[in-house]
C-alpha cells in the first residue's frame, strides 16, 4: 500500500493527513477560526501568512503520529483549487517543494472531489451516486458516474448554503463561522416562524439570498416594532427552511435516475439537524456521510481523493499543475 502525505490549504484551515492506501495513519487540523473570527469572515493575506507559519510543524506532526518518516513517503497530494488563491500557494509551493527534495511525485487535485471522497474512508463508492456538497462556497448535487465523469446537475443560482448560515448568524450577532451557531441555538428554538423556501417547486436548483433577506427583513421589522429577537426561534425557522429546501431538490435529483449511494457532503452537513432531515429519503440507497469532522474542510478526504483517482488509474502520468482558485469539479 502507498503511502501518501495529503496537504490541504484552500481556505482557513491548514491541514495536513497521513494515509495508506485509504488506512487513515494520521489526521491534523489547525483552524485559524479563532484569527478570523475578530473580523467576521475570512482575511485572505492573514490566512496565507497563517498556513505558512504552521504548515511545516504540522506535517512533522502528521509523520511522527503516523510512525512514519519523510523517506517512507511514496507520494503527495496537494489541493490545487478551487479556494483562496494565496492559502492555495502556500500549500502547493510546500508540497511541490517537498516532492522534489524527496524525488516522488505530487498530484495536484481538486477540493471538491475531495470533499466527495470524505464520504468513501470506511464505504466504497457504488457508481452511479447523487453527491449532494453544501459548503461555505458551493451548493452543489453532482451526478457521479466515476470519479472522471462528474457532472454538475444542480447549483445555487446565487449565495452558497453555508454563506447564508454565515450570513444570517452574523446578522443575528452571533459568532463565525456562522453555522455551529445557528445549530446551537436552533436547539434552543422551534420553528415557528415560516420563512420562504426560494425555488422549492421548480427544478434542481438552489437560491438561498432570498431567505437570508426574510431572515434580515424580519429582524428589521421586530427592531422597529422595539420588539426582543428570539435567536433561538429565528435559528430554528431559518435551519429548517434550508433543510427543507436541500432534501426537497435531492429527492427531485434521486427520482431522474437509478441511483446506488446518496452522498451528503461538506461543511453544512457538520449539522445534526440537516443529516437527520434526510434519513428515511435514500430509500434502497446506501447513504454515505462522512464523520462531522470530515465535512468541514480537512485533509483526509485529499487523500482519500487521491487514492480513488489513482485506483482508477487516472493519475498515472504526472503533469505540471499549478494553483486554480476556480477549478471546477471533476477537472484533475
Ligand atoms: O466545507 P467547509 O469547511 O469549507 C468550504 O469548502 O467552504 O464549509 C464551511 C461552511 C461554513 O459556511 C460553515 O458555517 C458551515 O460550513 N458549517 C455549518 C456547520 N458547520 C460548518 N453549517 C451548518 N451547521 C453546522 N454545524
Ligand atoms: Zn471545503
Amino acid at each position: 500500500m502507498s503511502l501518501c502525505l495529503a496537504i490541504e490549504t484552500s481556505c482557513d484551515e491548514t491541514a495536513i493527513a497521513l494515509l495508506e492506501g485509504r488506512r487513515i495513519l494520521s489526521d491534523q487540523v489547525a483552524s485559524q477560526i479563532k484569527a478570523h473570527g475578530r473580523y467576521g469572515g475570512v482575511m485572505p493575506e492573514c490566512a496565507s501568512r497563517l498556513h505558512t507559519e504552521v504548515l511545516q510543524g504540522l506535517i512533522e506532526t502528521c509523520l511522527k503520529e503516523g510512525g512514519k518518516s519523510y523517506q517512507d513517503l511514496d507520494h503527495l497530494a496537494v489541493t490545487r483549487g478551487p479556494g483562496l488563491e494565496g492559502s492555495l500557494l502556500v500549500g502547493v509551493s510546500v508540497a511541490k517543494t517537498l516532492a522534489a527534495s524527496l524525488g516522488i511525485p505530487v498530484y495536484g487535485i481538486g477540493h471538491l472531489g475531495g470533499h466527495i471522497c470524505a464520504a468513501f474512508a470506511k464505504k466504497s463508492p457504488q457508481f452511479p451516486f447523487l453527491a449532494v456538497i453544501v459548503s461555505g462556497g458551493h451548493t452543489l448535487m453532482v451526478d457521479v458516474s466515476s470519479f472522471s465523469k462528474m457532472t454538475v446537475i444542480a447549483k445555487s443560482r446565487d449565495d452558497a448554503c453555508g454563506e447564508a448560515f454565515d450570513k444570517v448568524a452574523r446578522l443575528l450577532g452571533l459568532g463565525y463561522p456562522g453555522g455551529p451557531f445557528i445549530e446551537k441555538k436552533a436547539k434552543e428554538g422551534s420553528a415557528k416562524i415560516r420563512f420562504p423556501r426560494p425555488m422549492l417547486k421548480e427544478g434542481l436548483d438552489f437560491s438561498f439570498s432570498g431567505l437570508k433577506t426574510a431572515v434580515s427583513q424580519h429582524v428589521d421589522a421586530l427592531k422597529k416594532e422595539g420588539k426582543a429577537l428570539d435567536i433561538a426561534d429565528l435559528s430554528a425557522s431559518f435551519q429548517e427552511a434550508v433543510c427543507e429546501v436541500l432534501v426537497t431538490k435531492a429527492k427531485r435529483a434521486l427520482e431522474q435516475k437509478d441511483y446506488k449511494q446518496l452522498v451528503l457532503c461538506g461543511g453544512v452537513f457538520a449539522n445534526a439537524y440537516l443529516r437527520e432531515g434526510f434519513e428515511g429519503i435514500a430509500k434502497g440507497l446506501e447513504l454515505c456521510v462522512p464523520e462531522p469532522k470530515w465535512c468541514t474542510d480537512n485533509a483526509v478526504m485529499m487523500g482519500l481523493y487521491c487514492y480513488y483517482l489513482k485506483e482508477e488509474g487516472l493519475l498515472n502520468k504526472q503533469e505540471a499543475f499549478c494553483v486554480d482558485p476556480n477549478l471546477p469539479l471533476g477537472i484533475i
